[in-house]
């Protein structure tokens, strides 16, 4: 498209420091004919603060008509834990059908995996975004006595698996390697994790040129610590994913390098692009946030919405800009986003 209409959600903590130099390097990528609009929405913790509310309809409903949205971080110390998370971000990803939650990881250079031997670490998890344990299918009886008992259901619909893992083979076989991994938990998760598989056996015979293998989830952490280069594209169920990016992050040297985007693939909705670092509210105000992740979250944005040329410089410039960076003395949130920024305008 010709123009972007991006509402950008600065959030709580370092949210809004990213966000801006993410603002900036979007801007100087941009060919002059691609019309920026941006606007920004006040939600997260000082919102609930002064008026109680995370998400209100009126707002959910206006940022519906943009064409993306730019996300730095939600969560606050002073918020009861849960309140900003299924109030805001997952009723974000909720309503706008976000079932793609795609979370790359690469191993940059200058980036100091905590792993030995300098692992070849190139791949992409394909995270389901709007089923699984996350949906609140559960309760609680008898709660606060001792004969408590809490259930918390995982929902999986053949319809929300094959749809996410369709996507997961598109983007399979879209890559040199060709390789798609499911990984779920069947040996013990039998119902849901059959219908994983069945579904993952059944579409991969549309996909007869991507290689494909299974791991529970357990050894996975193991194959992710040991032998990283196995992945290509990894395919899991919500929770499973929200543990393995961790990990993908920290192997990969760090949470601040690691961008996510919230997509509905068809369209229907906005998708929604953030880092997947949270507000880290200690070191908010003191331009240590490194807005890496959020700029890179910028380039998925960019690809998403078909600007591939665009999200490929800014990917370039990372790599160019942390290649030079050996040895250099740290930067500040900004420098970092005005070196990128004058990379990719170039
Ligand atoms: C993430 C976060 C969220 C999640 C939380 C904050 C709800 O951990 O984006 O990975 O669990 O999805
Ligand atoms: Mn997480």
């Amino acid at each position: 498209a010709r123009s972007i209409n991006l509402a950008v959600i600065p959030g709580d903590g370092i949210g809004r420091e990213v966000v801006a130099q993410g603002l900036k390097v979007l801007s100087a990528v941009l060919p002059q004919d691609v019309k920026l609009e941006t606007k920004e929405y006040d939600l997260g913790a000082r919102r609930w603060h002064a008026t109680g509310e995370t998400l209100p309809d009126a707002e959910l409903e206006a940022l519906r008509s943009h064409d993306a949205i730019l996300l730095g971080a939600i969560g606050d110390p002073s918020v009861p834990s849960g309140v900003l998370e299924r109030g805001l971000l997952l009723k974000l990803r909720f309503a706008f059908d976000h079932y793609v939650n795609l979370r790359p990881s690469k191993l940059f250079p200058n980036t100091a995996s905590p792993l030995a031997g300098d692992p070849e670490i190139d791949f992409v998890v394909v995270r389901e975004g709007t089923e699984g344990p996350y949906v609140g299918n559960g309760g609680s009886l008898r709660t606060g006595t001792p004969a408590e008992v809490a259930t918390e259901v995982s929902l999986n619909t053949a319809h929300g698996v094959e749809r996410v893992v369709r996507d997961a083979y598109e983007r399979a076989a879209a890559r040199p390697r060709k390789k798609l991994t499911l990984v779920h938990k069947n040996n013990v998760l039998v119902y849901a994790g059959h219908l994983w598989k069945n579904i993952f056996d059944r579409v991969g015979e549309e996909y007869p040129q991507v290689t494909t293998d299974y791991l529970h989830v357990d050894a996975a952490t193991i194959f992710l610590v040991n032998d990283p280069a196995r992945f290509d594209v990894i395919v899991t169920d919500n929770l499973f994913g929200d543990i393995l990016t961790d990990l993908a992050a920290a192997i990969t040297g760090g949470i601040g390098l690691a961008a996510s985007g919230n997509i509905n693939p068809s369209g229907a909705f906005p998708s929604m692009f953030e880092p997947v670092h949270g507000s880290a509210p200690d070191i908010a105000g003191t331009g240590k946030a490194d807005p890496t992740a959020t700029i890179l979250s910028v380039a998925l944005l960019l690809d998403h919405l078909g600007h591939r040329a665009e999200a490929a410089r800014i990917e370039e410039a990372v790599t160019a800009d942390l290649a030079e960076r050996a040895g250099a003395p740290a930067r500040t949130t900004d420098e970092i986003g005005d070196a990128l920024a004058v990379r990719v305008a170039n």
